[in-house]
């Protein structure tokens, strides 16, 4: 595992949208500062705490979808820190085969997740940059772990935001969803100031003064993350609103979210 503070330095004093996050979910990995900046962002989006849960409770549900599909490998890009309703608690809660590999960048994350999954044999923790997928296959948590003959699940929940129009978040899930075989899926969730502009240009605001700034972007544009696979029911939705539990509770909170099935590729 590379040293984690070597890809994102480690200082409390600045806020760090990872961190932040947990605050949102009530989590107890975080400092002043996160909570500082995470108020400053509920006072402008007072609906912030149920927007990330609404996400939260997509990835649990879109990875007990995998598993019903079958797949039961997962490749989880900007994992977050570890907190209830984790990929590896609800997946082998199904399926106790099941292998779960974690990628982060935050040192926090990495370094709490590492101390949860000490003696875990089926999940690891790598700390690595996502835009560099060659470190990220190449880590031998990844690599040693995950069976890249066989379908896998590719996560990228509530992380392209943190990627720049720069790093082409497009063109980088395409090179992740390349080395995967057909019959793996790609779970993908996105914020969006589509419903709220003003609201969430001020939350936009408040990132900027963070260690990664989020950029939202439009349905459009999310869209594309998923070009080139086949849409699962009910296609890109709020987060909210993929395949609900309780369709009373499933109104707009701020998130694109969908799952594509990767077909064939065309090797070069
Ligand atoms: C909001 S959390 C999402 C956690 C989890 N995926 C979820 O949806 O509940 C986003 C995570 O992405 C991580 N992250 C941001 N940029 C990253 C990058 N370039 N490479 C790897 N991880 C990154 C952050 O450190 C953070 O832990």
């Amino acid at each position: 595992m590379s040293d984690a503070s070597e890809l994102s330095p480690f200082d409390p004093d600045v806020p760090n949208p990872a961190r932040m996050y947990d605050c949102f979910l009530g989590g107890s990995h975080n400092f002043a500062a996160d909570r500082a900046a995470a108020g400053r962002v509920e006072e402008n989006v007072p609906w912030v705490v149920a927007a990330v849960r609404a996400n939260r409770f997509f990835l649990g549900r879109a990875v007990r979808f995998c598993l019903a599909e079958g797949v039961d490998q997962f490749l989880d890009l900007g994992s977050g820190i570890p907190t209830v309703g984790h990929v590896h608690e609800v997946a082998q809660r199904v399926s106790p085969r099941a292998r779960v590999a974690y990628v982060d960048v935050e040192p926090v994350t990495v370094a709490s997740a590492a101390a949860l999954l000490d003696g875990d044999a089926r999940t690891t923790i790598t700390a690595a940059d996502m835009r560099d997928p060659d470190a990220v296959f190449d880590a031998p948590g990844v690599r040693d772990l995950l069976d890249l003959s066989r379908p896998v699940a590719l996560l990228t929940v509530s992380v392209l935001h943190y990627l720049s129009d720069e790093d082409d978040p497009v063109a980088l899930v395409e090179r992740y969803r390349r080395r995967l075989v057909p019959g793996s899926l790609h779970v993908l969730s996105h914020v969006t100031g589509d419903h709220d502009p003003d609201p969430m240009a001020a939350a936009e605001r408040v990132y900027r003064g963070t260690a990664t700034p989020l950029t939202f972007r439009p349905r459009r544009r999310i869209e594309e993350m998923l070009a080139g696979t086949e849409l699962v029911e009910p296609g890109l939705v709020d987060a909210s609103q993929w395949r609900p539990q309780d369709p009373a509770d499933a109104q707009h909170r701020g998130f694109w979210a969908g799952v594509g099935r990767i077909g064939q590729y065309r090797r070069v």
